[in-house]
């Protein structure tokens, strides 16, 4: 039940503060250590290499999580697009561990190549937010996201959640290998950090219809840009405008732009900009400059730490490996508004099914 929200994806983007204190409450013990299934643990301390496969939005909470899952743990981490790694394996590590992220736990694609891990006999772990889904039951574990139904066909809070289950598992790892990156990461508290943040991000609702309709609602094409985490979350943004509000949109890594696709900048074209990661955060302003001087609407969604005057959106400051989680949610507003200002119908968008049971 949607109650007074005009569409799910507005109810889904608010519940997210709620979901990262649930994952709290489900997966951290009050000390804030990790409490994981100790198969599960073994299973992944025996791997040498990480393989995170995945489609659509859960891809891109697979590149966030891969860098969670390095720096954390200290375990090299590989992410594959599903439908391309099912026909084209790469040379596989001797000890691989698979995860599998899927929110309905049904995607065709993924699937295909878990039967493939199965037939290899590795080790798999499917995070989904679907209990008894058919990815849950034919991995060998399961950890199941807590986000509550997602209804709308864009993802939005199994993203987040998704992520912060990789943060709390990366953590878990790191902790059970003694690494010092991981004693040091107190992902309880971050986590709840991040609930505040969203929550202060969600209740500005009126600022980011207000840039929806400055620099998104008439634009034939945009793009959202950003290096390391920050390029992540740029490809998870633009899918999201182009899924619900058919606008061209583009995630880009802002040094990648000069070598070709700057071309396509014209005045008045939507460049927006996401900053958090303070050993890139200066290139990506001279990137944004660069579009600037060829007639682009900047737009700046930036941690408060790194922020200067002028700067469009200013998202509270969190553990660096975690912005992510708040970067993503002016994007997801950003697209919501843009979809429902143009009288489409956001929570089912045209040509699109909330799960992909076909290849
Ligand atoms: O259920 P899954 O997480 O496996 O779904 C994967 C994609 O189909 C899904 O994330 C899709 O990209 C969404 N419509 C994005 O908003």
């Amino acid at each position: 039940d949607k109650g007074t929200y005009p569409f799910y994806m507005l109810k889904e983007i608010d519940e997210q503060p709620n979901v990262m204190r649930k994952l709290s409450q489900v997966y951290l013990n009050d000390a804030g250590e990790p409490v994981i299934n100790d198969d599960l643990m073994t299973a992944l301390k025996a791997a040498d290499r990480l393989y995170i496969v995945a489609a659509g939005t859960s891809y891109h909470a697979g590149l966030v999580g891969a860098k969670l899952f390095e720096s954390l743990a200290g375990v090299p981490t590989e992410v594959h697009v599903s439908s391309e790694f099912a026909y084209n394996q790469p040379l596989l590590s001797a000890h691989p561990f698979f995860i599998f992220l899927t929110q309905s736990g049904e995607t065709a694609d993924s699937r295909e190549v878990l039967l493939n891990v199965n037939e290899q006999h590795f080790p798999s772990l499917t995070i989904t937010n679907v209990p008894n889904s058919t990815l849950s039951r034919e991995a060998t574990y399961t950890l199941l996201l807590h986000a509550g139904p997602e209804i709308a066909v864009a993802s939005t809070k199994a993203y987040t959640a998704q992520i912060a289950l990789e943060a709390i598992l990366a953590k878990a790892l790191g902790v059970a290998t003694n690494q010092p990156a991981a004693d040091d990461f107190d992902v309880k508290q971050q986590l709840a950090l991040v609930a505040n943040g969203m929550q202060a991000l969600v209740d500005e609702k009126d600022t980011f219809e207000k840039i929806s309709k400055d620099a998104l609602l008439n634009t034939p094409n945009a793009f959202y840009i950003g290096r390391g985490l920050d390029y992540a979350v740029s490809l998870e943004t633009a899918l999201k405008l182009k899924e619900i509000s058919y606008v061209q949109a583009e995630g880009f890594a802002s040094g990648e732009l000069k070598h070709g696709t700057i071309a396509l900048i014209e005045k008045d074209t939507p460049v927006i900009g996401i900053i958090t990661q303070k050993n890139t955060a200066g290139l990506t302003r001279s990137n944004l400059q660069e579009v600037a001087a060829r007639g682009a609407k900047t737009i700046t969604i930036v941690t408060d730490n790194l922020a200067k005057d002028g700067d469009t959106v200013i998202l509270p400051a969190v553990d660096e490996r975690l912005t992510a989680l708040l970067s993503v949610v002016p994007g997801q507003l950003l697209a919501y508004y843009t979809s429902l200002n143009k009288g489409l119908d956001v929570d089912k968008p045209r040509n699109l099914a909330k799960s992909v049971t076909v290849e």
